[in-house]
């Protein structure tokens, strides 16, 4: 699989990364079984950096993805995971609970070292708790040796893009910014990859929202989006295609061309990791992707609002 850099000096990770959300299940109930062989297949073909959260079913994901790694050489991934958010509704970026926080995830995931430790969802916190007490204390545990890079993630990119440069944070998770429906996280990765700072594309299915299946009952995005999708969605499967293939190719392709170090996608089937794997050696389909544009194009970039406190939810 094509590999690219985390971070300037940092090892080489896969263009495609598992999101361990779907662990948590957060989509529909995961099995440790399910859990197990969707790691198992992911690094098996290739894929060898994963990220996940202690939010991520409310330490669930983190539990069963310990489990699915445990017995395999901690040099044959690379783990991102995450503090600052522990609920719907429920940030915090003291400095205490980030060191308890890391703790607990450690041993969760059963090993003694986190590549990437990330500040989960800022625009949601408390930001003078973030740039006071979260970012600086990764900064100590990156000088210490106890983490590899200092990160942040969330939904609102002028934020993360302001906030990143100033506070001089390694790596910058954005989610459902960079699909077939939405490509505003394309210049501000650019901009960040100059400052040396590495971009995830998460979420490059929406979220669920390019998928055959559709989005989640929680998902946030506006019911135009959801129609929208839901009719790009038939089409592609008129012609006789999933559309969670093409846009996982659309993705992949737009964020190697602008820069960001890779694509985070969430599953907890193997067939369908199987599936996303294979996809990307083979050739886009240009003329459905055309038809897929045309359809989207009345909803393109079109997101929703983010409403401090609301726990990431859609606004009006
Ligand atoms: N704020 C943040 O930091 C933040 C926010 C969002 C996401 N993320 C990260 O990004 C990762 C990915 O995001 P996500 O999981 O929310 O959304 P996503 O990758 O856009 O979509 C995941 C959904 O797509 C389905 N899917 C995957 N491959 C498929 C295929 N080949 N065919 C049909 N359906 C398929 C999955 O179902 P199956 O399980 O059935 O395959 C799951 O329901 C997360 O796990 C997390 O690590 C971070």
């Amino acid at each position: 699989m094509h590999k690219t850099r985390l971070s300037p000096n940092g090892p080489a990770i896969s263009a495609l990364a598992l999101g361990a959300a779907s662990l948590g299940s957060v989509y529909s109930d995961v099995s440790q079984d399910n859990a197990d062989a969707t790691v198992h297949t992911a690094l098996e073909l290739g894929v060898n950096f994963i990220d996940v959260a202690p939010y991520y079913g409310l330490t669930k994901a983190e539990t069963a993805l310990g489990h699915a790694l445990s017995g395999i050489a901690r040099d044959r991934y690379v783990l991102a995971t995450k503090i600052g958010r522990y609920g719907d509704k429920d940030w915090d970026f003291s400095r205490d609970a980030t060191l308890r926080s890391l703790d607990a995830s450690l041993a969760r995931l059963g090993c003694g070292h986190i590549d990437v430790l990330q500040c989960h969802d800022i625009e949601m916190g408390d930001y003078r708790q973030l740039v006071e007490e979260a970012i600086p204390t990764l900064h100590d545990l990156k000088r210490q040796g106890v983490i590899g890079f200092v990160g942040i993630t969330g939904y609102d990119l002028p934020l993360l893009e302001r906030v990143a440069v100033e506070h001089n944070v390694d790596t910058v998770m954005a989610y459902c910014t960079y699909t077939l429906q939405d490509q505003r996280l394309a210049p501000v990765a650019r901009r960040l990859q100059a400052h040396g700072i590495s971009v995830f594309n998460a979420s490059p299915l929406g979220m669920g929202l390019l998928t055959r299946r559709g989005p989640p009952d929680w998902h946030p995005g506006h019911a135009s989006v959801h129609a929208a999708a839901a009719e790009a969605a038939r089409l592609c499967e008129a012609a006789g295609t999933d559309i969670s293939r093409l846009a996982l190719q659309f993705a992949l392709q737009g964020a190697i061309q602008n820069g960001m170090a890779t694509t985070v996608i969430g599953s907890s089937s193997p067939a369908n990791m199987r599936d996303n794997i294979a996809a990307l050696s083979q050739p886009i389909d240009q003329a459905l992707l055309a038809q897929v544009e045309a359809i989207l194009a009345p909803v393109r970039d079109k997101g929703w609002d983010v409403l401090p406190g609301n726990g990431g939810k859609a606004g009006k």
